[in-house]
């Protein structure tokens, strides 16, 4: 294979042929030029590690998107986490995080069972359904919503809030996410008042009410987070969802596999993450001239880790990195939550929720076939379907 044609922010070209492209990366030119984008790629597990834990040298100020109007610095507003750096970023973290705490995930975890097995009872075995659209969308929402606290009344917006920001990813900010973003504003606001006055047992208020000596977020700052929370928990988990299901359609023998042995479930969502890689990549800007892999990287200059290619590196996970195996020793860590500073706030919700729509489907399953040709999604950044056709068999 000659070098491939690299065009990362065209949303189409990384529907065809991308694992042969991350294949050749890695093995030829593990830092890319991509001139499209005026950025460097990489393709290697230890590269994205490495810029991943060096948060003095690469930033997220000034990007982390492949199409990112932070690059002009065109992004009116406070930034959301995703864009922070130190300090500002570990003292934002350290209030919002009080929101995520292993106490807050294992008390939503009979809830959210509840979720499942009720949304799994509305699906009809032995017939074609849309996976996407009867699991892999709504369970992320509702358990985003109950993690919140919104009462389910005012569940229906949650998606369209949702959609409309991670198109916004691609398209820049249009109108209707412009409306969206207004009307979640709006919504929100009143609720944080709300809770700050009569604080309930929720996330909303252990973070309308955190302080840390004596600070606490803004409303505009919180209102901003619980967007960044629809926006980078409710796609990916729903990725993480259906690309799973899709891996256990297409290797039926791994399903077999967990059928006999449940305790191979948290490696499973381990594997599941490794193999989908919900989100493809995140950004980083140079803060002074240094190398990566030998190759040069000036001030300024942007470089995209492409955790989908690191996750699938033979140099980390070995001759067997092209395999969907459950089994398969967790070491050296997959980087699907990505590594460092930023690593992903919500992965132990998001590992707590596959494991039970896991182990709810174990319990009723037999197996999985597909019954279309998956339809995916065309964007830069998140790895997954429009639609799922599936088969679900009963045991
Ligand atoms: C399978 C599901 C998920 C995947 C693959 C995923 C992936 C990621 C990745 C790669 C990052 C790193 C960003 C960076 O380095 O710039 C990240 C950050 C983040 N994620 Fe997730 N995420 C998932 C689910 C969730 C959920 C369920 C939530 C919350 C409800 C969430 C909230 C966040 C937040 C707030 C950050 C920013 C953290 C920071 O900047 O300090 N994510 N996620």
């Amino acid at each position: 294979m000659s070098r491939p044609r690299l065009a990362f922010t065209d949303p189409d070209y990384w529907l065809d042929g991308i694992e042969e492209t991350y294949g050749w990366l890695r093995a030829n030119e593990p830092v890319a030029w991509a001139e499209d984008g005026q950025f460097h790629v990489l393709a290697k597990h230890a590269d994205v590690l490495r810029v991943s834990r060096e948060n003095t040298i690469f930033r997220s100020g000034r990007g982390v998107l492949v199409r990112d109007e932070m690059r002009r610095g065109t992004m009116p507003g406070a930034p959301s986490i995703i864009y922070m750096d130190p300090p500002q970023h570990a003292r934002h973290r350290r209030i919002v995080s009080r929101g995520f705490t292993p106490r807050m995930v294992a008390e939503l975890e009979p809830r959210v069972r509840q979720t499942v097995r009720a949304t799994l009872a509305a699906i009809p075995a032995n017939e074609e359904v849309d996976f996407v659209d009867l699991l892999a969308a709504p369970v992320p929402i509702a358990v985003i919503a109950q993690m919140l606290g919104v009462p389910e009344s005012d569940w229906e917006p949650f998606r369209r809030w949702s959609d409309a920001l991670i198109e916004g990813a691609d398209t820049g900010a249009s109108e209707t996410s412009m409306a969206s973003v207004a009307e979640l504003w709006a919504y929100f606001s009143t609720q944080i008042t709300a809770r700050r006055e009569h604080p309930l047992e929720d996330v909303l208020s252990a973070l309308a009410c955190a302080e840390i000596d004596g600070e606490h977020l803004t409303n505009d700052e919180l209102v901003i987070f619980i967007l960044t929370l629809l926006v980078a928990g409710n796609e990916t988990t729903r990725s993480l969802l259906s690309g799973s299901a899709r891996a256990f359609a297409e290797h039926p023998l791994q399903w077999s596999r967990l059928r006999e042995d449940h305790t191979l479930v948290p490696g499973a969502v381990e594997e599941c993450l490794r193999w989908t890689t919900p989100i493809k990549n995140f950004a980083r800007t140079a803060t002074r001239n240094t190398e990566i892999h030998g190759v040069p990287i000036p001030e300024g200059g942007y470089v995209v880790m492409l955790y989908a290619s690191a996750n699938r590196d033979e140099e980390a996970f070995g001759a067997t990195a092209n395999c969907f195996d459950i089994g398969r020793l967790t070491e050296p860590g997959h980087l699907a939550f990505g590594f460092g500073e930023h690593v992903c706030l919500g992965g132990s919700l998001a590992r707590m929720e596959t494991r039970v729509v896991f182990e709810e489907m174990l319990a009723r399953f037999a197996s999985m076939e597909l019954a279309a040709e998956p339809e995916r999604i065309a964007s830069t950044l998140v790895n997954g379907m429009v639609r799922l056709p599936l088969i679900l068999r009963e045991s």
